[in-house]
């Protein structure tokens, strides 16, 4: 199988690089190569390559910047889907896109499902919400749109990177305690995604995160212990939980955004393994770099 690979250089990408099955013929390309936001060069570039299938793991990912960078943000979220998915219609490819929980305002209390309805509280939802309902509408029975949240990887810049950084040059952090979630590593979704490559009638929405939830200050907790036990950190410092409220930004975020993922499950029976488990295993691989 030819496979178009999407968001080079990004997070969830360079894991699906790493992951790729050595039979098929991987093409992962950047911005600077493609820009999804081109229409006409979106059109030339695939049309030429003829994937049979494409993994979009592009997107315009600065939430806060997006609050007034809302154009360039549909360019990407939105209309570079469209444009991905009018391509794939026309020569008959298969399309993998991935998604976020922050489709949803966060006003649940139990796990949202992939029917709850969406309801975006800032204009990054809002871009991707609207991506998913143009690849909906262009390929419903050969896409697959995947939610995921609160991703890390050893690639890019993360919650987790950035964490670690803070606690070897700061004596003190204040983290968020009342936003609920679930920490994601890329290397899980990324080896979902290769799942669901392999079953081609495998179509619709789904939502896939580590198991488990947790605030941001109970991660960040997690990330100083095991930072410390694996000899990524020398010592404590205190982290202090704070109110939302507490630290301001420009986009809003949701309180709770717990998504169900039993049906993502189910379709390639893998089961999603504990958010802390998986932050084990990315500092494992942190260690080696
Ligand atoms: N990170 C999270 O916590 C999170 C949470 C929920 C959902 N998601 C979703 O998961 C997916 C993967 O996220 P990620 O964390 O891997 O993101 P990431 O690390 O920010 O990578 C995104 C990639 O998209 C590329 N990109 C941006 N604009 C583009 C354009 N116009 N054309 C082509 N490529 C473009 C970027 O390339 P350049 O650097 O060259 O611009 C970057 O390599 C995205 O769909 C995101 O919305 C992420």
């Amino acid at each position: 199988m030819k496979v178009l690979i999407t968001g080079k250089g990004g997070q969830l990408a360079s894991e699906l690089v790493q992951l790729a099955p050595l039979q098929h013929d991987i093409i992962c390309v950047g911005s600077s190569e493609l820009d999804i936001a081109n229409e006409s060069l979106v059109s030339e570039f695939i049309t030429k390559i003829k994937p049979d299938l494409v993994i979009n793991a592009a997107a315009y990912t600065a939430v806060d910047r997006a609050e007034n960078d809302v154009d360039a943000a549909y360019a990407v979220n939105e209309l570079g889907i469209k444009y991905l998915a009018d391509t794939c219609k026309k020569i008959n490819a298969r399309i993998l896109h991935v998604s976020t929980d922050f489709v949803f305002d966060g006003k649940n209390t139990i796990p949202y499902q992939t029917d709850s309805t969406p309801n975006p509280i800032n204009v990054y939802g809002a871009s991707k919400l609207a991506g998913d309902i143009a690849l909906q509408e262009i390929l419903p029975g050969t896409s697959v749109i995947v939610r995921t949240a609160w991703v890390y990887s050893v690639n890019g810049n993360n919650f987790v990177k950035s964490m670690l950084r803070f606690m070897e040059e700061k004596p003190q952090l204040d983290i968020i305690y009342d936003q609920i979630g679930t920490p994601t590593w890329a290397k899980g979704l990324a080896q979902w995604l290769w799942a669901v490559a392999e079953k081609a009638e495998v179509s619709g929405l789904y939502h896939w995160t580590d198991a488990g939830i947790a605030s941001w200050y109970d991660f960040a907790v997690a990330i100083q212990e095991l930072g410390i036990e694996k000899g990524l950190l020398k010592q404590a410092i205190p982290i202090l939980p704070i109110p939302t409220s507490a630290y301001p930004t420009p986009a809003k975020r949701p309180a709770f955004s717990v998504i169900d993922k039993s049906s993502a499950e189910a379709i390639v029976n893998i089961k999603t393994i504990h958010w802390r488990k998986q932050l084990s295993a990315m500092m494992d691989e942190l260690k080696l770099l």
